[in-house]
């Protein structure tokens, strides 16, 4: 799992779509609520996350007001859009003027072509949660078509969120498993895992944010959907509501449900680990053990 390497990631959108609270909930500890809290942000802010192993993420947090959005295209171009390996992009879905937003989209895209040719792009549909739930496909829909039209066959993905939603921590989730560079190894040791332990389901998720990295299903569970952005946000409320503000601290859960034993540990220093079985002959202690001993394999 270790690996070393610094990516940038450039967040931009224009000023109040939402860019530092995202950023505040996912890599910072902050509920939802806290982010009305948040000033806007002066010129470009700096964080680095140390999300695997010594897999650094710097994300340039761009203070999304006039001045400074002006001066990313102008003085600061060069600067800004260089050695950037993915550019997320957040239109705020309360706003109106959408097309005079997609013109300073439109100024990235060149900056980043220019600057940054293999950059991979996300767009963010933000703050969903304000579009009213019998429009909402709509607006997606249309929206998705105006910005594929203007990105033609760059890479890019577009989710729609809010930070009030799981939707939050799935397209982050995309994010995060884009740029990480080991990814299909950890799946397969993921495999190993399940088949050898006899283990229904396994998510791995990282330690700080939650971001659910990879998983993977040795048998169907009936009844269940595609729903690790809805774990992560879960888990992220419970490690809130225990006060672990710095770091995700909880050592295990188990739970027992008809027929199945559910555990979510602390895994390797990075990591959290959520494993289930329906085997009728395990116990919990077996499956914690068996759990032990496969974290040796991911260190
Ligand atoms: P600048 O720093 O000026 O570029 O702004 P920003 O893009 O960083 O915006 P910021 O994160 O400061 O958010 C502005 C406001 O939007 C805050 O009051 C947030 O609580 C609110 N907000 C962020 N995301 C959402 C969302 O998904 N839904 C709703 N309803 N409000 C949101």
């Amino acid at each position: 799992i270790a690996t070393s390497d610094k990516k940038k990631i450039l967040l931009l959108g224009k000023s109040g779509s939402g860019k530092t609270s995202m950023r505040s909930i996912i890599f910072s500890h902050y509920s939802p609520t806290e982010t009305r809290r948040l000033g806007p942000t002066m010129d470009v802010e700096h964080s680095t996350v140390r999300v695997f192993g010594s897999l650094q993420l710097t994300l340039w947090d761009c203070g999304g007001q006039e001045a400074f959005m002006d001066s990313y295209f102008t003085t600061q171009r060069e600067f800004i859009f260089k050695n950037v390996e993915m550019l997320i992009y957040v239109f705020d879905m309360e706003f109106r003027d959408f097309d005079g937003e997609l013109l300073y989209f439109e100024n990235c895209l060149q900056s980043i072509q220019l600057f940054s040719k293999e950059a991979k792009i996300v767009c963010l549909l933000h703050k969903m949660d304000l579009v009213a739930a019998d429009l909402q496909e709509t607006v997606v829909r249309e929206k998705s078509e105006e910005l594929t039209k203007r990105t033609g066959n760059m890479d890019v993905r577009i989710f729609s969120t809010s930070i009030f939603e799981p939707s939050l921590y799935r397209a982050w989730s995309h994010i995060m498993n884009s740029i990480m560079p080991n990814i299909e190894a950890i799946r397969r040791h993921l495999e190993t895992f399940c088949k050898v332990a006899d283990v229904t389901e396994v998510v791995l998720f990282e330690r700080t944010s939650f971001l659910a990295i990879a998983g993977y299903q040795l048998r169907e569970i009936p009844g269940k959907g595609d729903t690790f952005d809805v774990l992560s946000s879960i888990l992220k409320s419970f490690n809130l509501a225990l006060n672990n503000k710095r770091s995700a601290s909880f050592k295990i859960v188990r739970i027992r449900l008809d027929g199945f034993i559910l555990i979510i540990t602390n895994f390797t220093k990075n990591t959290v680990l959520m494993a289930t079985t329906d085997n009728p002959n395990m116990t919990p202690a077996t499956l914690t053990s068996n759990i032990r001993i496969a974290c040796e394999h991911f260190k």
